[in-house]
């Protein structure tokens, strides 16, 4: 990708922008998008800018300024700029999910919803922004304390490095910016090179909301760039979603500050013997093949009570035939696609080879093991070890293990026996014995008769064991981005 060098303001971050919109193609309310986003003249509109270590520089060295103005800046203001925000994504939603199509191949229905729940997400953390936080705590609860009373703001801890994936540019995105701001702390943001333009985009829409330039810069770049900002001390906390790898080994790089982590998962469904099925085999699809796979929650693998399991097969590999043959793989553009190709050629091969390997070791697979290029087709494997890869590592892409299990018990062991722990399913008729076994599964999140890939943007999000550490869901973004300060005063 060829470099365009940012515009540079004087006084203003190098808040680096642009992307454009195909000439002549409206919005739903009428705005051409281009008005939205738009892209420098006469430019490949499908380039931007990389920040080279000046720029880096430039960023790094308007960090205190960048707190002060968030530090002066009252929380209705925060809240007001955050809800506009939100209302502007609502309004440019066709816009932007059509961008999405583009640059990441999400299929449009994914790609509309993903920006309804930034806007969501941004909604939140503008009601957050107002309501966050703040005590009075008496000091008589102990002897020592009476007649003395604490005050506690949970105050910014500092500028915020956001280093985001591909997957869902807007809205993982969105879970870093918008509490960062809500809690008055500048952002920085490190897009993954896919997901670039999204990121611009919606760095464009909080400028449009009155954010000030200062608080925000939006910085593609490559490794030795992130890597200056991951050391810099002007950055104490830094915000990442991607890999197990990349994320532990930044953790180690810099154990004092605050690092969150958002990593990998290899998401589990048990089906108990009592499982209702109305619905199951559909929901069953979605989570595992949605946007091919490439999401941290997908459904990797699926363990079924063995009295279920022949039919239960069956079953599914049909559904997801049908699938296939009524038109939902393929093109993103289209409103019937489930899932597209994969984000590349490179990805793609990696996954197919997974796939290979596991067939060599024994695996059988219920469907044709097909891709072209970039694009894979569903895979249902059966018969896979519990300590295979393709069931200990997550695979990120439309490849889902299914296997019996012989009691509840067993059944636990193989959905705790991972490194990962994001999310988990159990489904069951019995309420009672789902949320029984959910207390045995180490798990960030357990899910009783919903899938794992179900995620709501208020609810808290995150892994144990190597899946992460802290928290996102806006009120848990905004306690690890702030710590509590106390004013304490004593009656005479
Ligand atoms: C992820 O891939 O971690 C995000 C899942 C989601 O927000 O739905």
């Amino acid at each position: 990708m060829m470099s365009v060098l940012p515009e540079k303001k004087e006084g203003h971050f190098p808040y680096l922008l642009w992307g454009k919109w195909e000439s002549g193609q409206k919005q739903e309310t009428g705005v051409p998008f281009t008005e939205m986003i738009p892209g420098p003249e006469g430019r490949n509109p499908w380039q931007y800018a990389l920040g080279d270590r000046k720029t880096i520089d430039l960023v790094l060295s308007g960090l205190s300024n960048a707190s002060r103005v968030m530090g002066a800046m009252t929380r209705h203001r925060r809240s007001l700029i955050l809800s506009e925000t939100a209302r502007l994504l609502d309004v440019n939603r066709e816009a932007l999910a059509n961008l999405l199509v583009c640059e990441v191949g999400k299929p449009i229905s994914a790609a509309r919803f993903e920006v309804e729940r930034a806007a969501t997400t941004f909604l939140l953390a503008s009601r957050l922004a107002t309501d966050f936080g703040s005590q009075l705590i008496p000091g008589d609860i102990v002897p020592q304390g009476a007649r003395m009373t604490g005050m506690v703001e949970r105050v910014p801890i500092g500028p915020v490095l956001a280093i985001t994936p591909y997957n869902f540019p807007l809205n993982l995105l969105a879970h870093k910016v918008a509490p960062a701001l809500a809690s008055g702390c500048p952002v920085v943001v490190k897009p993954a090179p896919k997901g670039a333009l999204s990121a611009l985009a919606l760095g464009k829409i909080l400028l449009s909301a009155g954010l000030p330039p200062e608080a925000l810069s939006i910085v593609p770049c490559d490794i030795p760039e992130v890597l200056l900002m991951v050391d810099a001390p002007e950055i104490p906390v830094i915000s990442f979603t991607g890999s197990a790898e990349v994320g532990w080994s930044l953790r180690d790089r810099v154990p004092r500050k605050q690092v969150l982590l958002e990593l990998g998962g290899n998401a589990a469904v048990v089906i108990l013997k009592d499982a209702i099925e109305e619905g199951l085999v559909d929901r069953l699809m979605t989570g595992a093949f949605a946007y091919s796979g490439q999401i941290c929650i997908s459904i990797q693998r699926i363990l079924v009570d063995r009295s279920r399991y022949d039919r239960f097969l069956e079953t599914f590999v049909e559904r997801v035939r049908k699938m296939g043959n009524e038109g939902g793989i393929g093109d993103p553009a289209s409103s019937s696609t489930l899932m597209g190709s994969l984000i590349s050629e490179t990805h793609a091969t990696r996954v197919h080879e997974k796939v290979l390997s596991a067939i060599s070791r024994g695996a059988v697979s219920s469907l044709p093991v097909k891709r072209l290029g970039a694009m894979l087709h569903p895979v249902i494997l059966s018969g896979t070890d519990a300590d295979d890869p393709i069931e200990q590592e997550e695979v990120f892409g439309p490849v889902v293990t299914v296997n019996p299990f012989d009691s509840p018990a067993e059944a636990v062991k193989r959905v705790n026996g991972s490194r990962f722990g994001i999310q988990a399913s159990i489904m069951t008729g019995s309420l009672e014995t789902g949320i029984l076994m959910a207390g045995e599964l180490e798990m960030g999140g357990v899910l009783v008769n919903e899938i794992p890939t179900f995620r709501l943007d208020h609810w808290p999000y995150g892994g144990v064991k190597e899946s992460g550490k802290g928290w996102e869901g806006v009120a848990y973004a905004m306690e690890e981005m702030t710590r509590p300060r106390l004013l304490a005063y004593r009656l005479h």
